[in-house]
């Protein structure tokens, strides 16, 4: 976590010929919160709020919160039938191991049928016209208006459709432009089609980001059960083979992609070796996209050391590492202009 510190002092703008110092850039990374004492705000509690449309969020705010200071905000978005609650004790960032800077928000979806059930945009159970991108951008902007929040670091990951979810923000350009990096979980990137045209190996992604250069993290289990690695046909729609999934980020990042030469595999660091990390880009790009394989035998899990709900619904060992820890690393090193520099002093891409 001491890199999380080392940013928050030294923030300056990319794309700028010379570094400017952090004060030159209270107007760009300071929301409209900034300065409010947003007495009605406990710290570090989980409060729940809704939009005016009625779509409830959750949200929790570190204990060291000034309202003076731009601060970076993590969305974590639920898996299907599942609540914000259950993301927030699945992927513990509200717990002082993984992160106590950061504000991080629960949105919740959209329930639909009967029983009421909770899905995200782009999911089958999800009517094609439901825009669950503008809401959460709703909720950004409510966030932005109540608290002092860094607008250059807002992060989102999430788990299953909360990976989709995810990913619909990293192609859509109104929350690509907000985003500044992106990390899905266990991820179900359904696409709509059917018969011979599920390719899982082929498969063509609706996904305009019009921005250059998008980061991400992806996480996969080799065992995952309910989103296959290999995917295929799965709820009356089409799910990628990861790696499929993976390198047409990479293409689209310009990164390599399929066997590019600036893919880099090797066993993620201090996961014995069970994990594999794969690495995209090279030079200012370095690792702009990367992609875990969680090992063989974790299944459809937020993966974690300890035991956690998932690894007992799916009845599956714990994993031999934190992807909370890697996310938090892998946010840590870019803001919306670009990347950390080595000597963590500026940004740049
Ligand atoms: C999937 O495609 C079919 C056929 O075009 C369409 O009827 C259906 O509404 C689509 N489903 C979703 C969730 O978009
Ligand atoms: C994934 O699908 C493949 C092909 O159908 C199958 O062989 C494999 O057992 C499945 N894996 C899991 C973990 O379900
Ligand atoms: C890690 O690898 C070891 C040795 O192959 C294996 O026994 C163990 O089950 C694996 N654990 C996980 C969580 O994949
Ligand atoms: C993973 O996180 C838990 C706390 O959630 C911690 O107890 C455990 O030591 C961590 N594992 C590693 C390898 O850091």
């Amino acid at each position: 976590m001491a890199i999380l510190n080392l940013l928050t002092a030294g923030l300056f703008l990319a794309g700028a010929s010379s570094a400017l110092p952090t004060t030159d850039l209270g107007s760009v990374h300071r929301a409209s919160g900034c300065g409010k004492k947003a007495a009605d705000v406990r710290l570090n509690r989980r409060i729940t709020a809704s939009l005016p449309s009625g779509r409830p969020y959750l949200f929790w705010v570190p204990p060291n919160y000034d309202p003076r200071k731009p601060t970076p905000l993590i969305l974590s978005f639920h898996g299907a039938t599942k609540t914000p609650d259950a993301q927030a004790d699945l992927d513990l960032l509200t717990t002082p191991f993984f992160n106590t800077d950061h504000i991080v928000v629960y949105p919740s979806s959209g329930e639909y049928g009967a029983n009421k059930g909770r899905y995200w945009q782009g999911a089958p159970q999800v009517p094609a016209n439901v825009d669950d991108v503008g809401v959460v951008l709703d909720i950004l902007d409510a966030m932005e208006a109540r608290l002092c929040i860094d607008r250059a670091r807002v992060y989102a990951t999430g788990k299953s459709q909360g990976g989709l979810m995810t990913n619909n923000l990293a192609c859509d350009p109104r929350s690509a432009a907000r985003i500044a990096a992106f990390a899905p979980v266990s991820g179900s990137y359904y696409v709509n089609v059917t018969g011979p045209a599920c390719d899982p190996l082929t498969l063509e992604f609706e996904c305009h980001p019009q921005r250059a250069h998008v980061p991400l993290l992806i996480f996969h289990g080799g065992a995952d059960q309910t989103i296959n690695y290999t995917g295929g046909a799965r709820s009356g729609e089409c799910v990628p083979y990861i790696p499929h999934f993976v390198d047409a980020w990479a293409a689209r990042d310009g990164v390599g992609g399929g066997s590019g030469s600036a893919r880099r595999e090797g066993p993620l660091p201090g996961a014995g070796d069970n994990a594999t990390l794969y690495r995209y880009g090279d030079g200012p790009l370095e690792d702009l996209v990367e992609f875990v394989y969680d090992g063989d035998h974790v299944n459809h899990q937020w993966p974690a050391t300890i035991v956690n709900a998932d690894s007992i619904e799916y009845d599956s060992a714990p994993a031999t590492f934190n992807a909370s820890e890697l996310i938090m690393g892998f946010f840590g090193r870019y803001n919306l202009g670009g990347r950390r520099s080595p000597r963590g002093s500026s940004w740049f891409w």
